[in-house]
């Protein structure tokens, strides 16, 4: 049966940036396109704001952040439904009050969605003051309303502190409560993998070390640390991009079938594959930082914070054993492009007057996660009036092509409404999170005891160092780069024929 009732969003750290930039604008377009009927709003934070000025703090987010989205008439009518009351996080008072004004503007029972947009170092006594104000109970029988918790990353900076935080989660909340968030999973791209191996037949029985070669993951982003270098510094590569991203798209990328769509069978296997990949060597990874990162400011000067890695992984089960997974990411590199490529095998024999099957360029698929969201399908043709010359082509899927006139929701936008629906399917489990942490530790730790030696350095605006070439030379690899291209990317590679 469908749950009509209304839903209270309760935004702790309402003032900050994730508010504005992200959350409010995703409400407002979830409220557009009438998917939040009965929404109210509720935001606190330390600034003393007034329901009116509060809301013109979120209008200027609306027309900076996602100004094609704004509508007069809409916005009224939607920031009619926020308020605001100011709080201290430590104070278990403020709580109560928070309680009392919740139950003030609910005119019915309502669900309640808590979102901790907030500094980590306040998640646990967050946490432990919604359950010692009440805030968080929710009652046992099917149909009382619910109360959700979401919980932004970092989640933890290593296993321990992962665990300790699930600790103090579940002595207040049941885990069907909790939506730990990865927003690589909100992405449309990154949920089309699912159905573009699942939903298809032609691919899944080549999806295998039988037919595929390597499989790469490129999370490359433009930016450099900007104003979050103080977060940034303490945290590195590892922590921020591929404990959680890069992990969870490669569990997506290789995990089997689940026997249906529904969270915890999905969530079932996206984790058994985490637990199948191999323990991280220290020399299959590659650590790099950019030039000029540590005049960034808020960067320590001697910094050995790592901005860029390339790591070689391997899953260890029937499926994948033997197959490298090359994953790559870096700040201040030549795009911003996410890509997964699957390179299969060449041919075992070949015809055509070639004599190694080298010269030959790969089948490879090429799926873009962002920006130019699409697949790109590499295969060989024979060139035209030629007797037996051949030439890569490619067939192309864009979604902005196909699905012309459709904006691709944001990741928050979608999540969001995930989590008012209550299908943590996109969210991660509290096993995944400490699988993943227990995978990237011991790696984390070789590089923080031993950084000052092999922390390679990269010019702004290439695709890394070149050790991260070199990792996959090793092996005759060579890292590609396909979506929004035609051609591949060709500027750090070692040249080919
Ligand atoms: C965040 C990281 O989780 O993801 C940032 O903390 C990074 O450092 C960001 O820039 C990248 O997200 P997207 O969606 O822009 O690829």
């Amino acid at each position: 049966m469908e749950d009509i009732r209304p839903v209270t969003i309760m935004i702790f750290g309402a003032s900050g940036d994730l508010t504005r930039r992200k959350l409010i604008p995703a409400l407002y377009s979830l409220f557009q396109k009438d998917r939040l009927p009965g929404i109210r709003i509720v935001g606190t934070s330390r600034s003393e704001y007034s329901d009116a000025g509060f809301r013109d703090h979120l209008l200027k987010g609306i027309q900076e952040h996602s100004p094609d989205t704004y509508q007069a008439e809409s916005w009224e009518e939607f920031s009619r439904r926020i308020h605001y009351q100011n709080g201290n996080l430590n104070d278990l008072a403020d709580y109560r009050r928070l309680a009392e004004t919740l139950t003030g503007l609910e005119d019915q029972q309502a669900n309640r969605l808590y979102y901790l947009a907030i500094s980590p170092e306040f998640y646990k006594q967050t946490i432990i003051n919604l359950g010692k104000s009440g805030l968080a109970r929710q009652a046992d029988s099917a149909d009382a309303p619910w109360r959700h918790m979401i919980i932004e990353k970092p989640f933890g900076r290593n296993l321990q502190t992962a665990r300790e935080l699930n600790q103090v989660i579940h002595e207040v909340f049941t885990e069907d409560q909790v939506y730990r968030i990865d927003h690589y999973l909100g992405k449309e791209t990154a949920q089309n993998i699912l159905f573009f191996r699942f939903a298809n037949t032609i691919f899944e029985p080549v999806w295998n070390r039988r037919y595929i070669d390597n499989v790469q993951i490129t999370v490359a982003e433009s930016v450099d640390v900007g104003h979050r270098a103080g977060y940034y510094d303490k945290a590195g590569i590892l922590r921020d991009m591929f404990q959680n991203h890069l992990l969870q798209l490669l569990s997506l990328v290789a995990m089997e079938a689940p026997a249906s769509f529904n969270a915890d069978a999905i969530r079932n296997e996206r984790v058994k594959l985490l637990q199948s990949i191999r323990p991280l060597k220290r020399e299959d990874s590659v650590a790099g930082q950019y030039s000029g990162y540590c005049s960034a400011e808020g960067v320590s000067e001697n910094s050995r914070t790592p901005t860029f890695a390339a790591v070689k992984m391997f899953v260890d089960n029937w499926r994948w054993k033997g197959v490298p997974f090359y994953l790559r990411s870096g700040k201040s590199l030549k795009r911003k492009a996410t890509e997964i490529t699957i390179e299969f095998q060449r041919p075992p024999h070949l015809m055509f007057g070639l004599s190694n099957p080298e010269e030959i360029t790969p089948n490879i698929l090429s799926i873009c996660i962002q920006p130019d969201e699409g697949m790109h399908l590499k295969f060989q043709a024979k060139e035209p009036d030629s007797e037996q010359n051949m030439r890569p082509v490619e067939m192309e899927f864009h979604y902005q092509r196909f699905f012309e006139g459709t904006k691709l929701p944001g990741a928050y936008e979608r999540l969001l409404s995930e989590a008012i629906a209550g299908d943590p399917s996109l969210f991660t489990r509290s096993d995944a999170i400490e699988t993943a942490w227990s995978l990237m530790d011991p790696l984390i730790q070789s590089w923080e005891d031993q950084s000052t030696d092999d922390l390679a350095e990269y010019q702004p605006g290439t695709w890394g160092p070149k050790e991260a070439v070199s990792l996959l030379a090793k092996t005759g690899h060579y890292w590609h780069m396909n979506c929004g291209l035609h051609e591949g990317c060709i500027e750090a590679l070692p040249s080919r024929k």
